[in-house]
Formats: C-alpha cells, sequence, structure tokens
C-alpha cells in the first residue's frame, strides 16, 4: 500500500459501516427513475430493439469501466469529487486544473437533481391515486386524462416537486449513510419482488410477444445518430457516472473492497431492473393501443391500466409508487451529495447548511420544470420544452463529457501501479480488461458517438 492509501486510509467524513452497505448505496444511486420511468419512455420514442442493444454495448462497454475508475478515484482521493479529482490531479497529473472535472459533475449533478425531483413527485402523487382507487377499471383515455390533470397543474406538480425535494434535503443533512443503508437495504428487494409480480401480469394479460418483439429486435433503420447519443447518455445516467456521484460515496468505501465486483454486481443488476421493467411495461401499452412513444408519461399511463384490472389492484399500485419514489429519492440523495460535500469542505458549512442551500436552489430551478408541462409547455427551443433541454445538455452531453474526463485521467494520467492498487491486485487479467477499456475503449467510443451524433460519420 502506497504512502497515499495509508494516509487516506479513511475519509473525512466516515465511513459505510460494511462493503454491503457500500453495494446497496450504489445501486440505490443507479436504481431509479432511469431504470422504471426514462429507460422505458426513451426506448420506446427511439423505436425499441436497436436502441436497446446500443444502451446495452454502452452500458457493459463503456459505463462499467467508468464506474471502476470513479469508485477507484474517490476511494484514492477520499474527499468530495472537486477536491478528490483537484488532488489526484495534482498527485498523478501534474495539476490540480483536473478540479474542473469535479465542478462540472456538481453542477451537472444540481440540473439533474432539478427535473429528477419534478418526475419523482409524479410518483409521490401517484401513491395517493392509486390508493384512492382512481385506477380502478380505467380505460386508456382515463388513465391519460389523470396523468394530464397531474403533470399539467403546475401547482400539484410544484406541491410534490416541493415535498420530495424537502425529503431528500433532510437526508443529506442528516449524512448520507444514516438512514440511507437501512433503508435501501429493505426497499430494494421489496422493489424487486413487485416488479416481478407485474411481469406475471404482463405475461399473463399483456401482448408480451409484441413487447418481447419491440424490446429486443433490432430493426436497424430506426436508429437514428441522435438516438445512439441518447442510448449512450442513458447508459451514463442509469449507472449513476459522469458526474461525480459514485466517486463521492467511493470516498466513504473502506480499503479492503473490491471495487470490480461491486461495480459488475451494481451494473447487472441495474441493467437486469431496466429491462424487466420494459418486459412489463411494453406488453401493457401494446395490449392496450397505446403509444410506445408517448414520451415522458409513458409509464404513468401503461401501469395505472394494470393496476385497474389487478384484483387488490388500488393497494398494489400505491406500494408500487411508494417503491417507486424511494429509488428515486436514494438517487436524488446521490445526485446532491456531490455538491453538498464540495461546499461543506469548501466553505467550512455545516452539512445540514449546505444541504439547505444546495437543495433550495435545486428546488427553485425545478420550476422550470414544473412549468415545462404545464403553462410553459408551448415554449419550446432547440431539443423542445426546458425539461428537454435540461435533460439533453445534462444526461446526453454533460455526463458523457464527465465520464470521458474521468476515464482518460483513470487510464493515462493516473500511474499503473495506482489504479492496480487500487483495484484488485491479484486478479490479473481483470485489470488488464479494465484498464484496456480504460484507454481505449471507452474513450475512442465516447469520441465516436459524439462525432456521429454531430454528423461528422
Ligand atoms: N442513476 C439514477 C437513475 O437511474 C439517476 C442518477 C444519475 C443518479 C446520475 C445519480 C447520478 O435514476
Amino acid at each position: 500500500m502506497s504512502k497515499f492509501s495509508k494516509e487516506r486510509r479513511f475519509s473525512l467524513h466516515g465511513q459505510w459501516s460494511s462493503h454491503l452497505a457500500f453495494i446497496l448505496a450504489v445501486s440505490g444511486s443507479a436504481v431509479g427513475l432511469g431504470n422504471i420511468w426514462k429507460f422505458p419512455y426513451i426506448a420506446g420514442v427511439n423505436g425499441g430493439g436497436a436502441f436497446v442493444l446500443v444502451y446495452l454495448v454502452c452500458v457493459f462497454v463503456i459505463g462499467l469501466p467508468i464506474m471502476m475508475s470513479e469508485i477507484l478515484m474517490g476511494r484514492r482521493g477520499r474527499r468530495n469529487p472537486v477536491a478528490t479529482m483537484a488532488l489526484l490531479g495534482q498527485e498523478e497529473g501534474g495539476t490540480s486544473r483536473w478540479g474542473i472535472v469535479g465542478v462540472v459533475g456538481v453542477a451537472t449533478g444540481f440540473f439533474i437533481l432539478s427535473y429528477y425531483s419534478v418526475i419523482a413527485g409524479w410518483a409521490v402523487a401517484y401513491i395517493f391515486e392509486g390508493a384512492s382507487g382512481a385506477f380502478k377499471g380505467a380505460d386508456a383515455q382515463q388513465v391519460e386524462q389523470l396523468f394530464s390533470r397531474i403533470s399539467g397543474n403546475w401547482f400539484i406538480t410544484g406541491f410534490w416537486h416541493t415535498a420530495f425535494m424537502a425529503l431528500t434535503i433532510f437526508v443529506v443533512a442528516r449524512g448520507v449513510k444514516g438512514g440511507l443503508e437501512r433503508a435501501v437495504r429493505i426497499l430494494m428487494p421489496a422493489l424487486i419482488g413487485l416488479l416481478l409480480l407485474l411481469l406475471i401480469y404482463s405475461m399473463i394479460a399483456g401482448d408480451f410477444a409484441r413487447g418481447f418483439a419491440f424490446l429486443f429486435e433490432p430493426k436497424f433503420s430506426e436508429l437514428t445518430g441522435s438516438g445512439v447519443l441518447e442510448a449512450l447518455g442513458h447508459a451514463f445516467f442509469t449507472l449513476s457516472v459522469g458526474m461525480g456521484a459514485v466517486m463521492a460515496y467511493g470516498a466513504y468505501l473502506p480499503a479492503e473492497s473490491s471495487i470490480g465486483k461491486t461495480s459488475i454486481a451494481v451494473v447487472v443488476a441495474d441493467t437486469l431492473i431496466a429491462i424487466v421493467a420494459g418486459l412489463v411495461i411494453f406488453p401493457i401499452v401494446f395490449a392496450n393501443g397505446l403509444d410506445p412513444a408517448a414520451g415522458p408519461g409513458l409509464i404513468f399511463q401503461s401501469l395505472p391500466l394494470a393496476f385497474g384490472q389487478l384484483p387488490g389492484g388500488s393497494f398494489v399500485a400505491a406500494v408500487f409508487f411508494l417503491l417507486l419514489s424511494f429509488a428515486a429519492w436514494t438517487s436524488a440523495i446521490s445526485l446532491m451529495e456531490p455538491a453538498v460535500a464540495w461546499l461543506m469542505e469548501r466553505q467550512k458549512l455545516l452539512r445540514s447548511v449546505a444541504a439547505i442551500v444546495i437543495g433550495g436552489l435545486i428546488w427553485l430551478l425545478g420550476f422550470l420544470t414544473v412549468f415545462s408541462n404545464s403553462v410553459l409547455s408551448g415554449f419550446t427551443f432547440f431539443q423542445g420544452t426546458f425539461f428537454d433541454n435540461i435533460d439533453f445538455v445534462a444526461s446526453n452531453i454533460a455526463l458523457p463529457v464527465g465520464g470521458l474526463a474521468i476515464v482518460v485521467f483513470a487510464g493515462w494520467f493516473m500511474s499503473s501501479s495506482s489504479t492496480s492498487e487500487e483495484l484488485d491486485p491479484d486478479a490479473g487479467l481483470g485489470y488488464q480488461l479494465w484498464r484496456f477499456s480504460a484507454r481505449f475503449i471507452a474513450p475512442v467510443a465516447v469520441v465516436c458517438i459524439f462525432l456521429n451524433a454531430v454528423g461528422v460519420f
């Protein structure tokens, strides 16, 4: 162990209580609206199969090595992502200017959370709609009306966005480890169980063959350059990489934990959950004549149809949206953590003060998304509404650029003795594979996808 890792055996903010706690925290960050809300909706908009294939390749070939790089850098730096990048930049890359990568990441998390919280607010609102029996026996038209009644009303949406941000600020203010570990341990298995139950429903009552074919039959003619970019952006989004969230959590990781195994476990689980969500939703969509390209409302329009027909459906619906809200919550916490850790370390603020300041600003910014779906829905530019633009720039540009910088730093600027020390030194082939991907495959792939999207080839 080098002198650096000995000095920094422990982080400034304490440590996860166990290796399992870290896996739970990173999977809590990864599994969220990205898997259940965003993946089906963008797969639908981009025509299914071919998009899904590109997304899977991006997740395993680009996302996995980047996740490993983030965790190893976080653990080596043991600080917030800005300070970690600056410190490692100085030690390994000769300049603390690498801190900029951390700053961009902090800002990206800020922008993503501003709309993430609004969508999470829809999920919270649907807990109560479900419980009150609003889905019972509803037809396609009724669920669509219900969705526009909620998403199109800035007051209702703003209210739930406010409630969700308050809950997020509350946990971050108390320190990420306290409540989070316990919550993720119970809620994640419950969410998976419920998704599997819905999968059975979809197989029986949905048009499963068509839903399956939509997701897995690649029709390359439907794939555009911007679709490929979207698949790349979503690979980053769903794995929470490219902005320092995983780096911030890595800072609390005990020195002996295996980074490679943890990352593989998280990436596989995250991908399976997204695929199951797709297999639940598309059969329902096709059986009920809904539009797979309906956009951000897709799960809020398709799942209530299923709940409305299930025995005990009101209860199941309430539980499902409750679990979805929890999954969103554990992700939201990780979106805010880098900014809060940075502000408190930099300005020597109390954690609670930093959380309230950062959370308050994100809350305000969130109203751009709240209004995008209501009073400002007619105001569109570039990619569409404010929501579309914030999402596009943050997910499809900022995350891949951040991830590119992180992986280039880990692959090219960090010495192989530092990186091999952090990654299992005994897993020789695994290390070689990581290093090859970090140096060549991931950076080249990201650059090619960008060039492709702007039409160079
Ligand atoms: N991965 C989370 C999801 O899929 C979102 C997220 C993105 C969280 C980036 C942290 C950082 O819902």
